[in-house]
């Protein structure tokens, strides 16, 4: 592949020759036979954004104007179509402000940011990261600007993480447990510390909702200023719409076709798949715990044996061994392709927490350790309630968006081109 990546390199430069070779003759027939023709291009009126471009360059594409449009990128670039292609033209986009543009593009979140194209660029403009910091700008753009700021420094964090870990200290208070936590029958029963019904139920189904919300007024946005600028461009309604498009697209997902595309961080692919199936898994143990719970009246916590508990082990240790190689792949890459930025570790650690929390939180059960296993479970809701509340705000905000520019790729036919 990297041979590959290396002769489409040397066709683009051969490419460029053969335009300057045919630029000299143009110029050559102008000067000595042509008559001047009036020729009727339509003119495109150009207002750079320089506080955009400033934006860029702080939330990560700091080196956006080394870019001097040789296309090497796009290129190189497994993942994008032939048609228009990307990164280059998102280079010349950020690099003249052009905020309109890229906010209503899919092929800002179509970029799986495997850095291929970081690695062959002859400037060292990092396009990648440019597109990555324009993503970050998508989010904050189509949720509540200030909480996405606030979630790219660790003063914004904490400040944020204040209403999260306030709650859950309210709710342990108003149900006694600062002044002596329970042991009925002797035994820890994180049901009797939180109770499920009261506390639990009504504050993640708020969460829940919340977050639901807000990503659903943020993705039909995205999907609106997709289609305006498709159709202001000569494209046509698509035949299928949204739901039509959706079932084929997750399909895909499920087997990350395109992120086994990238060359240079390939590896990243099976790290993310365990992390997303784990994902599921756990969203599965939870409808499947509110069945027993609040439908069926079983109590928690389950025997072991329990279908429910493999699952949900089954699911944690996956996220664990995700999140961990996820860590790992970041240093491996890191000589060639960077750390990454604040607000894609504040999203790997929230991940890490929540499933070592969790993990944490049952073996200090079943080992009796109390109070160090209330703690740890409060840390957990804590943990969790956080990603919940901020999910729209955050870095977790990528499954929607690119979700949706997914889907509006096979629905506009944007994908022809890309091995899927
Ligand atoms: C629609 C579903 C999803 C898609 C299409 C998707 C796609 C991607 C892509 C392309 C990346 C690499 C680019 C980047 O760092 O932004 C990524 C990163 C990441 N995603 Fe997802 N994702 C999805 C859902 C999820 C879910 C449900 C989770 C887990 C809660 C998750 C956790 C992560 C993490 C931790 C990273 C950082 C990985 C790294 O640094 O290598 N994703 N995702
Ligand atoms: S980002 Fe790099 S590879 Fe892409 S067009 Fe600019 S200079 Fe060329
Ligand atoms: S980071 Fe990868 S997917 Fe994104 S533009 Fe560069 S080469 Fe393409």
């Amino acid at each position: 592949m990297a041979d590959e990546s290396v002769e489409k390199k040397d066709e683009s430069a051969e490419g460029a020759d053969a335009a300057a070779e045919q630029k000299e003759e143009a110029a050559e027939v102008t000067s000595e036979e042509a008559a001047p023709v009036a020729v009727d291009v339509p003119a495109e009126t150009v207002t750079p954004d320089i506080g955009f471009v400033k934006d860029v360059i702080n939330s990560g594409g700091a080196d956006l104007k080394k870019c001097y449009q040789c296309a090497t990128c796009s290129v190189v670039c497994n993942l994008t179509p032939d048609d228009n292609p990307f990164p280059r033209k998102e280079m010349q986009w950020a690099q003249w402000g052009l905020k309109d543009k890229l906010m209503g593009s899919p092929d800002i979140w179509l970029c799986h940011q495997c850095s291929d194209c970081v690695a062959q660029c002859p400037r060292d403009a990092k396009p990648g990261k440019v597109l990555q910091a324009v993503a970050k700008m998508t989010i904050s753009n189509y949720s509540i600007g200030g909480v996405t700021k606030a979630l790219g420094n660790i003063g914004g964090t904490i400040l944020m993480a204040i209403i999260p870990i306030a709650v859950i200290l309210i709710a342990i208070a108003v149900q006694g447990n600062f002044s002596g936590i329970p042991r009925p029958g002797g035994e820890i029963v994180y049901s009797e510390f939180m109770d499920i019904y009261r506390v639990i139920d009504p504050l993640f189904t708020i969460a829940a909702i919340f977050a639901v919300i807000m990503f659903i007024v943020g993705g039909r946005k995205y999907w609106k200023d997709m289609m305006t600028r498709y159709q202001a461009a000569g494209g046509k309604v698509p035949a299928k719409g949204f739901f039509a498009n959706l079932g084929p697209t997750l399909s895909e997902l499920m087997a990350h076709k395109r992120f086994r595309e990238c060359d240079e961080t390939k590896d990243r692919a099976n790290a993310h798949l365990l992390v997303f199936y784990a994902f599921l898994g756990l969203a599965l143990t939870t409808a499947w715990a509110v069945l027993y719970i609040d439908f069926l009246h079983i109590e928690s916590p389950f025997a072991l044996s329990n279908p429910i508990k493999w699952l949900g082990n089954i699911s944690a240790a996956a996220g664990i061994i995700g999140i961990t190689m996820v860590i790992i792949y970041r240093f491996v890459h890191s000589e060639k392709l960077g750390m990454g930025s604040y607000f894609d570790w504040l999203l790997i650690l929230t991940i890490l927490l929540i499933l070592a929390s969790g993990i944490g939180a049952e073996m200090l059960r079943l080992a009796d350790l109390a109070p160090a296993a209330y703690i740890v479970y409060a840390i957990h809701l804590m943990s969790i309630l956080f990603l919940f509340i901020y999910a729209p705000f955050s870095k977790m905000a990528h499954m929607v968006y690119r979700l949706v520019a997914l889907v509006f790729a096979r629905a506009t036919g944007r994908d022809v081109g890309v091995g899927v």
